[in-house]
């Protein structure tokens, strides 16, 4: 039988090596034993012989799946190791795990700071569901002036909310420069990575307390199961897991756990296409005069380009990349937009992101969170545009086909 690398060997082997056989703990019952961890679908596990004084709420032991399961356990020890966190809850979605680090670390009378472009989810959260429910202040702040950050910070500050490169506009927050503010201030550095998964980059190393994904994107690839992690220190995590996984639920199924295991068994493969292509089609839709703007952290035109560049390698190491999104829009009003998007044959209309498809989403001028978008996106609306696995000559084409179908 083969002994294959586990947690112990996750730094000292390569990205992929980890993403192939990390958490698979199949196969030590030795001969004609599955060779990947099967799916378990049970809700709950067999007992010791005396349970009467056991714990069962400790996620140490297999008792009930709301606590823990076979295929839940392998999922967190992948990605602790791919983060290169201490500890790692999964959960049903990607808004579960924010709401989840929300929960368990900010309570009635805390404040906490709150990049003013995200996702929307975290947006709702904090500026109505939470503060309305629990009391919370919030303060929304440009996450790139960090004079701003350090302002906003007050003696009930919890936490610092940020993603890398922000859901729609791309603006890319220096996660080592919030660490410090955070830290200073006696609160935690929460960062959604979503849009910049390992091996791409890793929050935790530049001293974010708390790392969130939505497992739905990038992580599983292949755009047919949802979930949500939130990985980081053990001390960091230990409420998330107590308080928000096991008292609230939310937990992720076992099947789609181990979905979403085997589809990030080619994370780095495929982010390195992702990226290289979608720096391909930036440069390619930038040069076209018919296009307003594309704001993409890979262009020497973004405002954060050099932050970018500093945090994620440069163009020219094996995993560096700018990621595999990016918002554009063309020069004109929603109909021209809306008429672009018909015209694609290969690139899907479709929300979410970080599928194994390319997909793009047509959103406007209207709605709360547009003014904190910069002018391109006020004046014209944004095309979000997840650049996927096809053939980039192939992607391109459809995109040149459809900016001639609708030019006069
Ligand atoms: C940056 C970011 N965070 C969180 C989420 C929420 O993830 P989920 O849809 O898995 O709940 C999304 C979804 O688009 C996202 O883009």
């Amino acid at each position: 039988m083969t002994t294959r690398p586990d947690k112990r060997d996750a730094a000292s082997v390569g990205e992929q090596t980890w993403s192939v056989h990390g958490g698979n703990h199949a196969g030590s019952a030795g001969e004609g034993a599955a060779v990947r961890e099967p799916i378990t679908m049970a809700n709950s596990y067999h007992l010791p012989a005396d349970p009467s004084t056991m714990d069962w709420s400790n996620p140490e032991h297999l008792t009930y799946t709301r606590n823990t399961g076979v295929n839940q356990i392998a999922l967190q020890d992948k990605l602790t190791a791919l983060e290169h966190g201490e500890d790692c809850v999964v959960l049903a979605t990607g808004v579960a795990a924010l709401h989840a680090v929300f929960f368990s670390h900010v309570g009635v009378g805390d404040h906490v700071v709150v990049a003013d472009a995200t996702y929307e989810a975290t947006y709702k959260l904090w500026t109505s569901l939470l503060p309305r429910k629990y009391g919370i202040e919030a303060t929304f702040v440009d996450i790139t002036d960090l004079d701003a950050v350090r302002a906003a910070v007050r003696p009930t500050t919890k936490l610092i909310v940020t993603e890398v490169i922000a859901n729609p506009t791309t603006k890319v927050a220096d996660i080592a420069a919030l660490a410090d503010i955070a830290h200073a201030g006696g609160a935690l550095l929460m960062v959604d990575s979503t849009f910049t998964p390992p091996p791409l980059f890793r929050p935790l190393d530049h001293g974010a307390d708390l790392v969130v994904h939505s497992l739905t994107k990038y992580i599983n690839g292949h755009g047919d199961a949802m979930g949500g992690a939130v990985i980081g220190t053990a001390s960091a995590v230990e409420p998330v897991r107590s308080e928000a996984m096991v008292d609230v639920g939310g937990v992720i199924s076992p099947f789609n756990a181990w979905l979403i295991m085997r589809g990030s068994v080619t994370l780095p493969l495929r982010l390195r296409q992702h990226q290289a292509s979608a720096l391909e089609l930036a440069r390619f839709l930038e040069a076209d005069e018919r296009i307003a703007y594309v704001a993409y952290p890979g262009l020497e035109s973004h405002p954060q380009h050099d932050a970018a560049v500093r945090q994620f390698g440069g163009t020219g190491a094996v995993d560096a990349g700018f990621g595999g999104i990016m918002s554009f829009a063309l020069r004109g009003g929603p109909d021209l937009q809306n008429r672009f998007v018909a015209a694609l044959r290969v690139i899907t209309s479709a929300v979410s992101v970080g599928h194994d498809e390319s997909l793009i989403v047509h959103v406007g001028t209207t709605g709360p969170r547009v003014a904190a978008y910069p002018d391109g996106f006020r004046e014209y609306g944004h095309l979000r545009f997840s650049v996927g696995l096809e053939d980039v000559a192939d992607l391109r084409a459809d995109l040149a086909a459809a900016l001639d179908a609708v030019s006069d």
